[in-house]
């Protein structure tokens, strides 16, 4: 039996019936088609799922779509507004902060979210919070780069 939710991701609202054990992971890739979240471990682990919800980053991959019904969600996807890039994506772009790019849509939400946050005061505070996000190429001083230049 499936359970009827609304999501209003990215500004637009979706009605959307759902299975109870489907993650909002899967929900945004295979159901809306917002494939930018990407799934690396769907364990948790490695923060490539990264989305906001009520603008709190969250790994989508450990969530039930059931349990976020009216929640409002950013995506990659909604983070550039106006035809114009998130402060945090031109960083990101001036400072080279990625290589293959498979991590970057996490990255980028989660480094939206430490932003907000309003918690990082130092480079270790910027490693600290962005350590969830693994990066397989390596690409940390250039994120952490991006991040800082987008703080200041
Ligand atoms: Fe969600 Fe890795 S896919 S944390």
């Amino acid at each position: 039996p499936k359970i009827e939710i609304a999501l209003t991701v990215n500004g637009a609202r979706h009605d959307i019936a759902v299975a109870p054990w489907e993650t909002l992971l899967d929900v945004l890739r295979e159901r809306l088609h917002l494939t930018g979240s990407k799934k690396g471990c769907d364990q948790g682990q490695c923060g490539a799922c990264t989305v906001l919800v009520d603008g709190e980053r969250i790994n989508s991959c450990l969530a039930l779509a059931v349990s976020r019904d009216g929640a409002a969600i950013t995506t990659v996807e909604g983070l550039a507004e106006g035809g114009e890039l998130h402060p945090l994506q031109a960083a990101f772009i001036e400072h080279d902060a990625f290589q293959c790019g498979y991590c970057t849509p996490g990255q980028l939400c989660s480094g939206v979210a430490l932003l907000h946050e309003g918690r990082a005061q130092t480079r270790e505070d910027i490693r600290e919070l962005m350590s969830g996000n693994l990066c397989r190429c390596g690409a940390y001083t250039n994120i952490a780069d991006a991040i800082e230049t987008a703080l200041n």
